[in-house]
């Protein structure tokens, strides 16, 4: 387990919680790890029924580690063979219910992990948004699918392309989430729910959920995404948009 990413299990939940807050949760490499870790592992035992995605702080996550994302780019290990593809595979492959608390930021990775999740609890406040343009980059997490199925294909791209956010109780109403709650409510609605979904019969669930997604589908645009992704991370327009939120100034392209 990374020291920024807590794992526990109880009463069938194995919540992880990310665990960064002085960055705002901004996910490494280990960050990344700890969770494939934690998910695969979670895939072949018994004790586990639900996993529950949570966060310390006042953000869910910022999204990618950006000074990650610029030592990507100038290391000789492609991008698709880092952890966060081993994070990303496992949210498209995980037959056992995932779901997610978000209260706060949820950025880049914080917004496409949710469309893997099976309920999402957000806070009315919160934010949550995939500005892969406003970075030079492109979508991942199979988003580019699946953001527009969910809210179609112009609001998807206003999201993609314009950077621009929704709030909580939007994301709710667009079926994003499930619910937005005032945000003090909004763990224990989640912890609830799955403390429910580990009551049920667990083969069931299992089927239920294999019938509603198809996984493989899901992982081919994973690996499709991934590919120009790797190739945006190596462009002229990401390394100016990194140097910018670095620098704290805007970005020229
Ligand atoms: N990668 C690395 N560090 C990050 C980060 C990220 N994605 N997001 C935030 N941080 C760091 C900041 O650099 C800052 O570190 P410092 O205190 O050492 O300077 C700290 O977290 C707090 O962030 P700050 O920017 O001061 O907070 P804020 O409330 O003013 O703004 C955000 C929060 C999330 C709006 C802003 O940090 C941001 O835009 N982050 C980048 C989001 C992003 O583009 N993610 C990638 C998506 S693909």
């Amino acid at each position: 387990m990374s020291d920024h990413v807590r794992k526990t299990v109880e009463g069938g939940v194995m919540t992880l919680t990310l665990s960064r807050p002085e960055k705002k949760n901004a996910l490494t490499d280990a960050m990344y790890g700890a969770l494939a870790d934690a998910m695969i592992q979670a895939e072949t035992d018994d004790a586990v029924r639900v996993i529950l995605f949570a966060a310390d702080g006042d953000a869910f996550t910022a999204g990618n580690d950006i000074n990650d994302f610029m030592q990507i780019a100038t290391s000789p290990t492609p991008v698709t063979d880092r952890n966060v593809f081993r994070f990303l595979h496992a949210l498209a492959a995980a037959d056992k219910p995932l779901v997610a608390a978000v209260t706060g930021l949820a950025v880049g990775v914080g917004l496409t992990m949710l469309l893997h999740c099976d309920l999402v609890y957000v806070a009315e406040d919160a934010k949550l948004s995939a500005p892969f343009v406003n970075l030079g980059l492109s979508p991942e997490a199979a988003s580019s699918l699946l953001l527009p199925q969910i809210i179609g294909h112009r609001r998807a791209f206003a999201m993609f392309a314009l950077g621009e956010p929704v709030t909580g109780t939007q994301a709710a109403a667009l079926g994003i989430a499930n619910a937005a709650l005032p945000k003090d409510e909004v763990l224990a609605k989640a912890q609830a729910a799955a403390a429910l979904l580990a009551s049920r019969a667990p083969g069931s669930l299992k089927v239920t959920k294999r019938l509603m997604r198809n996984a493989e589908t899901l992982s081919a645009q994973i690996v499709t995404e991934g590919a120009v992704f790797a190739d945006r991370l190596n462009s002229a327009e990401a390394k100016e948009a990194f140097s910018a939120f670095l620098e704290r100034r805007p970005a020229v392209f």
